[in-house]
């Protein structure tokens, strides 16, 4: 089998394009150096119990190398043969016999390079000597590295000590900036990944909306001895527990090899969809006693019989990495009822989707994505006049106070929409913060807004550009904590509000790349209301 290598020799020219844009003009010609850290195996506490390992981000995009406790040194010079091609050393350790025998040792030089995109592969003892080497033969030149922080792994000093006796400029102020400019935009290769994650996340989404399907219709048999004298196989496990569901998330994503989630699953039942970032998911979803007209459950696996679900919702965000590259999505689907919506939930579910299709309609490159924010909001702004939840400019009484322009600029949309439509995507779920919400930011400046509060947690605040890839996430809750403030307010009917306040929170999240002329939906799962409740309901 032949193997397709990640492209890091590209992204390594890539990043120092963008470095060298970055620098004053009387430092660009000079000779610009690299050295990077990989991640080390992480253990608990001080004990021996080594945690999940997961390469760092940075050093992945440059070296493709998922090998722990690995460096890398990286060389350009503009007007040199080195501007087209810049070299790449990357260092992985030696196997040693204590790893021969604890655990699987790192690959030897020799099948690193089959595998791996760089100019040359040592042991990290080679690594001195390699330093002072590029200093000789590099004089002038700037030392990059990446902030000194706990945020990225630690260069121990006797690799830096090289560059400053040898009174080398080492500089940590471009490298990060650099590197999170050139992620910003994906190639082919990444956008594979991208598309592989989503692919295996969204199976897993659907595995669990076709299990609570099946429990709906007393599907899932358990054999005998089941649950006591033998535990359960997996095609007899119910799911009326928000960890349940989770732990059939994971198993589905685990299945297709995918190695870690991309971030905490998000399984929130109920009203606590309104939690944006919950993720203990540790509760039951929530049942009431059952009364004579209600629609029992006929599931005789059930966990109690004088109990049915309540009608709620079931809100999942997650998504796991492929080979360092994430996805995040997000449905939210009915549990109780039948597997159907209440109207409410349904209303509010009809009203997310629409804020999602009309934002994605808009995407193409040169579209700021404050616009599309702000595109969503007046869409909520809208839906919410119709039901009745803010009151209609139609209304007795109304005036240009609560026409859709005046209730966008009041911000009380935000009270019900807090977060941003979405972020960028790629080797982190929330990816590229440096460089997708600049500090100094002049694209922002001439936009219309609408109102300051919709922009507090948007992740990112640039124009859209080819090859980006995006999440479209649209949201709308009923947070007692966020409502508290605007109850009272003159645009909100109470008694509507009080009508829709048990619904929780319903979101909606796809990955979109941004091609030439529009986008891509990289999420497969469906969300249209109608498939969902019919496989909630286990009717398909
Ligand atoms: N899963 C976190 C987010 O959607 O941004
Ligand atoms: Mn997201
Ligand atoms: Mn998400």
């Amino acid at each position: 089998m032949t193997h397709k290598k990640y492209p890091a020799s590209q992204h390594v020219l890539k990043t120092f394009t963008k470095l060298i844009e970055l620098l004053p003009a009387v430092e660009q010609n000079k000779p610009q150096i690299v050295l990077l850290a990989g991640e080390v195996t992480p253990f608990r506490n001080d004990t021996d119990r080594e945690m999940p390992f997961r390469q760092e981000s940075n050093f992945f995009y440059l070296t493709g190398c998922k090998v722990p406790s690995s460096y890398a040194l990286l060389t350009f010079q503009s007007g040199t043969s080195l501007a087209n091609k810049p070299s790449s050393h990357l260092f992985i350790p030696k196997a040693e016999l204590a790893d021969l025998m604890w655990s699987v040792p790192p690959p030897s030089i020799a099948e690193a390079t089959a595998t791996h995109d760089v100019t040359s592969i040592d042991h990290p003892a080679a690594l001195p000597e390699a330093i002072q080497e590029q200093i000789k033969a590099f004089p002038g030149a700037i030392v990059h590295i990446l902030p000194t922080s706990s945020l990225f792994p630690k260069i121990p000093a006797q690799y830096t000590a090289a560059f400053l006796a040898g009174n080398v400029n080492v500089t940590e102020d471009y490298l990060l900036t650099a590197v999170h400019r050139a992620r910003l935009t994906k190639d082919a290769a990444e956008i594979e990944l991208i598309r592989r994650a989503n692919q295996i996340s969204s199976r897993a989404h659907e595995t669990v909306m076709r299990v609570l399907g099946q429990g709906i219709r007393g599907q899932i048999k358990r054999g005998k001895g089941a649950g006591t004298e033998r535990p359960l196989l997996p095609g007899e496990w119910l799911i009326e527990r928000e960890y349940e569901a989770e732990a059939l998330f994971v198993a589905s994503c685990r299945r297709e090899g995918a190695e870690h989630q991309a971030y905490l699953p998000i399984v929130a039942a109920s009203t606590r969809a309104s939690t944006l970032h919950y993720c203990c998911n540790d509760r039951e979803f929530s049942w009431g006693p059952v009364g004579p007209h209600d629609h029992h459950n006929t599931n005789d696996l059930a966990h109690d019989h004088e109990r049915v679900l309540n009608p709620q919702v079931l809100l999942i965000d997650a998504g796991c990495e492929w080979s360092c590259y994430a996805a995040d999505i997000t449905r939210t689907m009915p549990v109780g009822n039948g597997g159907r919506f209440t109207p409410e939930a349904r209303a509010i579910y009809e009203l997310v989707l629409e804020m999602q299709r009309l934002s994605m309609e808009a995407l193409k490159p040169g579209l700021h994505w404050d616009a599309v924010q702000l595109l969503s909001h007046r869409t909520l702004v809208r839906g919410f006049q119709k039901l009745g939840i803010f009151r209609s400019p139609e209304s007795p009484g109304s005036g240009s106070w609560n026409s859709e322009e005046a209730i966008l600029a009041s911000g009380i949309s935000a009270a019900f929409f807090p977060h941003g439509l979405g972020h960028s995507l790629g080797l982190d779920v929330h990816d590229v913060p440096s460089a997708s919400k600049p500090d100094v930011n002049p694209t922002i400046e001439h936009l219309q807004l609408g109102h300051e509060s919709f922009y507090t947690y948007l992740r990112l605040r640039l124009p859209l550009e080819e090859g980006m890839v995006v999440t479209v996430e649209p949201g709308c809750y009923f947070s007692p904590h966020l409502i508290a403030p605007v109850r009272d307010s003159k645009h909100i009917d109470q008694e509507v509000l009080k009508r829709y306040e048990s619904v929780g929170g319903v979101r909606i999240e796809d990955v979109v790349l941004i091609t030439k002329d529009g986008y891509e939906n990289l999420t497969t799962v469906r969300s249209d209301p109608d498939w969902l409740e019919q496989v909630c309901a286990g009717e398909i």
